[in-house]
């Protein structure tokens, strides 16, 4: 069982990675391989829209890193996306990904079956959250993966992905931050779920 992350951060490590990394420990710990693919590392090509993807499962773009990620797609059994919240919406860099994937979806759905999930992190309580997590959760259910929601069937908690927020609250009229998203509790704890449901998914699946 093999379960991969993709972060749109613009910053390695950072926030996103925490969510991703959290989700994909969990998972370890139910049997799943695991990698974290910070989308900073590779250099991805703008579309250009040549549509010749319309006509034949393969993209035009041969010469850059998006062969690599595209790869590790196919290979897994489950995918989480994660995007901090840019102007509410997913960054760029996520975008630009989920883009160049249009090869593997338009004339055959090629990640049609897998599992997937989706994270998200603003630093606003109410940043923005939903709708990011809306276009991630969408851009799954495009490309034809069933999503995982961060509940067990055992329990009526139930998030529809991970939603982090790096306000812990208001104090004298100023927002208190947390350092870090691994303070918010709430988040950290659907993560888990999260994972969890992603390996008990795809056993189910298989
Ligand atoms: C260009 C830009 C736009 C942002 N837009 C929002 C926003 O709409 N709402 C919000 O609450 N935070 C916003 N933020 C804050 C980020 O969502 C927040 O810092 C997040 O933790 C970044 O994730 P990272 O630590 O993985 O980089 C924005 C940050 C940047 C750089």
């Amino acid at each position: 069982m093999k379960i991969i992350a993709i972060n749109g951060s613009h910053r390695k490590g950072k926030n996103t990675a925490v969510l991703l990394r959290a989700v994909l420990d969990e998972a370890g710990l139910y049997g799943a391989s695991t990698e974290l693919l910070e989308l900073t590392d590779f250099s991805i090509k703008y579309c250009t829209s040549c549509n010749k993807c319309l006509g034949k499962s393969q993209c035009s773009i041969a010469d850059d890193d998006m062969t690599i990620i595209a790869e590790k797609l196919l290979e897994a059994d489950g995918i989480i996306l994660g995007s901090p919240v840019y102007f509410s919406n997913v960054t760029a860099l996520m975008k630009n990904f989920m883009d160049r994937t249009r090869w593997m979806y338009i004339s055959k759905s090629l990640l049609a079956g897998k599992i997937g999930a989706a994270v998200t992190i603003a630093g606003l309580r109410n940043g923005g959250q939903d709708v990011a997590l809306h276009i991630l959760q969408n851009f799954l259910v495009a490309n034809n993966l069933q999503i995982a929601k961060a509940r067990d069937n055992d329990s009526p908690i139930s998030f529809p992905g991970v939603i982090g927020t790096l306000q812990a609250g208001f104090k004298d009229g100023q927002i208190v931050w947390y350092k870090s998203v691994e303070e918010d509790e709430i988040a950290m704890q659907a993560c888990k779920k999260l994972g969890e449901s992603m390996c008990k998914l795809i056993n189910y699946r298989t």
